[in-house]
């Protein structure tokens, strides 16, 4: 039996992800490894708790004698590393934390894979999950592809680039197999009410003012997560070896655009006035370095493992709100505590 370490498999991404492997995989031993940090949450993966084949461990990969001894015990066939402070804003606050967690911690189980690898490489991998903000901003027109150059503008993204050279850099001088792959903005449940569709979501519902920041005119690309953890699924299994792989929504949204649609979508479901949620939005400071324009070229994945996104915008959003309007147990506790003080610091 394969033992597969997964990083990061409580927070949004990485349950999706985690949950694909377990129930897909039963000749794999599935081995999520979090933090639990504010971003983590066991609640998103209860369903497969008990599963046979899992085992959920908390821990730190900042904290190398311990990943050390874990991968010492377990030796993991391979990895896929998901763990990271994600969130722009919060990079902006406290840049250090996102240089621990996604530059520090991603070396860690670097060291520990090339370790317990050494002497025999074979059917070993480790895939780091990564971003298309590494590569900085487009403008009007153009797209990212895997040649694009890093040219990252935010402490996370400059933290993401930096894990994602080290990745390659373990890969040319030692030999370490891996795969990378940088994807659009995600979307979909069990998202954190800090990134934009969630945290607006969860202000509609509360008839809470909606923070545009800037002019509203950034763009984005959108994925529905499932459509990207079935993307991971394939890399993982049929990347080639120290190869990249761009992952996107071909679904460009000025962010005002999103947000009136959101709006109008959200008014039907809660049996509102049409028009009624746009009333809450409200145009708020500029991020600062905001990266104005992401959009992804995702032919090479599509060529060569057959991927496409196979939920429409529409259809993800129509999921989403659905999850949100019935989970109000998950998004009451994650906006408990620690959020509130979050909310204030970062929009009052
Ligand atoms: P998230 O913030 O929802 O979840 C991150 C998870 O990592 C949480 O469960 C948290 O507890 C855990 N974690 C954080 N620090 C840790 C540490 N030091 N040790 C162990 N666990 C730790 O993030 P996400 O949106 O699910 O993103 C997952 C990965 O995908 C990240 O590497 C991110 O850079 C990448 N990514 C995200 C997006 C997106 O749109 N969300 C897009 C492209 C790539
Ligand atoms: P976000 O979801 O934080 O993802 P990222 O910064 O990684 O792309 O933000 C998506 C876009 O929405 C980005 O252009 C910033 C903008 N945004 C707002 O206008 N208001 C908000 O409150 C948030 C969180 C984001």
């Amino acid at each position: 039996m394969k033992k597969i370490l997964i990083t990061g498999g409580a927070g949004f991404i990485g349950s999706h992800v985690v949950r694909r492997f377990v129930q897909n995989y039963p000749d794999y031993h599935i081995f999520n490894l979090d933090a639990l940090t504010y971003a983590g949450n066991l609640e998103n993966i209860a369903d497969i708790e008990n599963a046979p084949n899992y085992t959920f461990v908390k821990g730190d990969i900042v904290d190398a004698d311990f990943i050390n001894q874990l991968f010492n015990e377990h030796r993991f066939d391979g990895v896929v590393h998901l763990a990271a402070e994600s969130h722009v804003d919060r990079s902006i606050t406290d840049p250090l934390a996102f240089v621990k967690t996604n530059v520090i911690g991603t070396m860690n189980l670097l060291n520990a894979a090339k370790t317990i690898w050494k002497d025999n490489f074979d059917g070993k991998r480790f895939y780091h999950i990564s971003t298309d903000e590494v590569y900085g901003t487009l403008g009007e027109t153009g797209l990212f592809t895997e040649t694009t150059a890093y040219d990252p503008n935010s402490p996370y993204s400059a933290s993401k680039a930096s894990s994602d050279h080290f990745v390659r850099a373990y890969g040319e001088t030692y030999g370490l197999p891996y795969v990378i792959s940088n994807c659009s903005n995600n979307y979909g449940p069990n998202h954190f009410p800090e990134k934009l569709i969630p945290l607006f979501i969860n202000n509609i519902i509360n008839h809470k003012p909606l923070p545009v920041y800037g002019d509203g005119k950034y763009t984005r690309d959108w994925l529905f997560v499932e459509d990207h953890a079935r993307a991971i699924d394939l890399v993982f299994h049929q990347g080639g070896n120290h190869e990249t792989y761009n992952i996107g929504g071909f679904n460009e949204w000025q962010n005002i655009d999103l947000v009136k649609l959101l709006c109008d979508i959200m008014d039907r479901k809660l049996g509102r006035d049409t028009g009624s949620s746009r009333e809450l939005i409200t145009y708020v400071k500029d991020r600062p370095g905001h990266d104005l324009r992401y959009a992804i070229d995702a032919t090479k994945i599509n060529r060569e493992l057959g991927w496409k996104p196979s939920v429409t915008f529409e259809e993800g959003l129509e999921k989403t709100i659905d999850w949100y309007l019935s989970n109000g147990d998950w998004l009451a506790n994650v906006t408990s505590g620690e959020y509130a003080n979050y909310y204030k610091k970062q929009y009052s």
